[in-house]
């Protein structure tokens, strides 16, 4: 299995050390609008396996991505102290367009993994200026926001995280709806007085800020959970993960890519599973996929393409 990376910064690097140990890859190809950092963490890397690694970690150009199984796109501005997700959509909406063209020419059969804030914006950027089907163009989005409600979750009820489940679904930022109607400890329905659900849901909105603010982004959280993806993308059968897909009719969105349970196999998205929810989470999740398909228009407009109002169908060069 090959599987490329693309933007190795902070965020990227730590894609890299998660696809290098995880046991999946048999090459990893590092590229980077620096060619020099792409070298350095390639080196670094290797030198982290004192036996055989089981995984040839090279650095390389957008061409060398031909063959990769799976591509992830880390490139662009990371969020500072300070700055929401959607504060990097003018900053990172071109590069997108313009990286995931790139990709989709140098790795035909690849499945495309998102990472670049805002992400469910930029997935849909990616989609549409690539014109790949929606199976094959994923973001990674509400997966890092699950765990973080599961940790959260475990933590208020005193219990280990692995007999927690609990989904996030929606944006990947402030509009993230944690489906509580869902969440289950040791199997069983939870009972949450309201004060708890806002102080979780506070917690699952704000918590990559205060990360943030400590240690100037976050990594192993987003990296580890990009790693679980890429692996549900070859895996020989098919998970459901919370992942950042374009919907087509899934909850009443159309062409804007949200955070949505995603049946995930080998070649990308099977399917969106359709959970039935609370008319309150289905409410939420129907704003943040009206607010996210206004981003797109937003970032359309940056990238002077134009955008068909009612459906968002494709952007298409004006
Ligand atoms: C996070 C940033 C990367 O949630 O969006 O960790």
């Amino acid at each position: 299995m090959r599987a490329g990376i693309v933007g190795v910064g902070k965020l990227g690097g730590a894609v890299a050390q998660a696809f290098a140990l995880d046991g999946t890859w048999d090459e990893l190809v590092l590229c980077d609008a620096a060619p020099d950092l792409a070298w350095a963490q390639a080196e670094d890397l290797r030198h982290g396996f004192a036996r055989d690694p089981g995984v040839e970690v090279f650095a390389g150009e957008l061409a060398d991505l031909a063959g990769s199984d799976v591509v992830v796109l880390a490139a662009g501005q990371g969020r500072k102290p300070g700055m929401t997700r959607l504060d990097l959509l003018h900053a990172n909406a071109g590069l997108v367009a313009d990286v995931s063209q790139s990709i989709a020419r140098a790795a035909r059969n690849a499945t495309l993994l998102v990472l670049t804030n805002p992400v469910d914006v930029m997935t849909t950027v990616a989609w549409s200026a690539t014109g790949r089907p929606r199976d094959r163009i994923l973001g990674s989005g509400t997966l890092v926001d699950s765990v973080r409600l599961r940790t959260a979750l475990a933590e208020l009820k005193g219990v280990p995280v692995a007999e927690v489940d609990a989904t996030v679904l929606g944006e990947h930022g402030d509009r993230a709806v944690p489906i509580f109607s869902r969440a289950r400890v040791h199997g069983r329905p939870l009972d949450l007085t309201p004060e708890e659900r806002d102080g979780l849901l506070q917690e699952v909105r704000g918590i990559a800020a205060r990360i943030i603010d400590v240690k100037g982004g976050t990594a192993f959280g987003p990296a580890g959970c990009t790693a679980t993806l890429a692996r549900a993308v070859v895996a020989p059968t098919a998970s459901v993960l919370p992942a950042s897909v374009v919907l087509e009719g899934e909850y009443g969105l159309r062409d804007v890519a949200v955070g949505v349970p995603a049946v995930v196999g080998q070649g990308g998205v099977i399917k969106v599973e359709e959970w039935p929810l609370r008319s309150e989470e289905q409410a939420a999740l129907q704003e943040a996929g009206r607010d996210l398909a206004g981003f797109v228009e937003d970032a359309a407009v940056v990238l002077g393409l134009a955008v068909r109002h009612t459906t968002l169908d494709r952007l298409t060069s004006a």
